[in-house]
C-alpha cells in the first residue's frame, strides 16, 4: 500500500513486519518448523521465544501506545469514534492474551514448564496471531486510510517524529 504521510507508512511497515513474525509463530505452533514442545536440545527455540517476547514487550507495545496516544483521539475527534472505540478494544482484547504470552515464554528461558503449560501457551500463542493479524488488517484498510485525510503535513512530521525518536 502505498501511503503519502510517513506516520502512516512506518504503521503500514509495522504492520508487514508483525504479519511476518506472525506467519512463523503459527509455523512454530503448530510444529510445522520443528517439534513442538521444542526439544531441550532445541537451539533455535531460545532465540525464538526471545525474539517473540521482545516483540510484545516492546514492539507492540511501542505501537499500541503511540496509536491510543495521539492516533485514536484524532479519529474520535474527527467523528469516527466508533472506529476508534472498536480498534481499542481489540488492543485490550490482545494484551489479555499477549501478557500471559510473554510470561510463559520469559519462563521458559528461565527453565522448563509443566506439559499443560506448553499446550497452554499454545492455544495463547494462536489467539495471539489471530487476534493481531486481523487488527493489523483492519488498521491498514479503516485506521490508515482515514488517517491519510486527516493529518496535515505538520501534524505528520511532529507525530513521526516524536514516534521515530523514541
Ligand atoms: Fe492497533
Ligand atoms: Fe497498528
Amino acid at each position: 500500500m502505498d501511503f503519502q504521510r510517513r506516520t502512516n507508512k512506518r504503521l503500514y511497515e509495522e504492520h508487514v513486519a508483525t504479519l511476518q513474525l506472525l506467519a512463523r509463530v503459527e509455523r512454530v505452533f503448530t510444529g510445522r518448523a520443528g517439534a513442538y514442545p521444542p526439544a531441550a536440545e532445541d537451539t533455535e527455540w531460545p532465540a525464538f521465544a526471545r525474539t517473540l517476547r521482545s516483540a510484545i514487550e516492546i514492539e507492540v507495545a511501542r505501537h499500541f501506545e503511540f496509536e491510543e496516544r495521539d492516533l485514536f483521539p484524532r479519529l474520535e475527534e474527527a467523528g469516527d469514534g466508533d472506529l476508534a472505540a472498536l480498534l481499542n478494544e481489540e488492543h485490550v482484547t490482545i494484551r489479555a492474551v499477549s501478557q500471559p504470552l510473554a510470561g510463559l515464554l520469559g519462563r521458559t528461558l528461565a527453565g522448563g514448564l509443566q506439559t499443560q503449560e506448553w499446550q497452554t501457551m499454545k492455544t495463547l500463542a494462536l489467539e495471539f496471531s489471530e487476534r493481531l493479524g486481523s487488527h493489523a488488517q483492519k488498521e491498514d484498510g479503516a485506521l490508515l486510510p482515514l488517517l491519510e485525510n486527516l493529518l496535515d503535513e505538520d501534524t505528520d512530521r511532529e507525530l513521526f517524529g516524536a514516534y521515530a525518536a523514541g
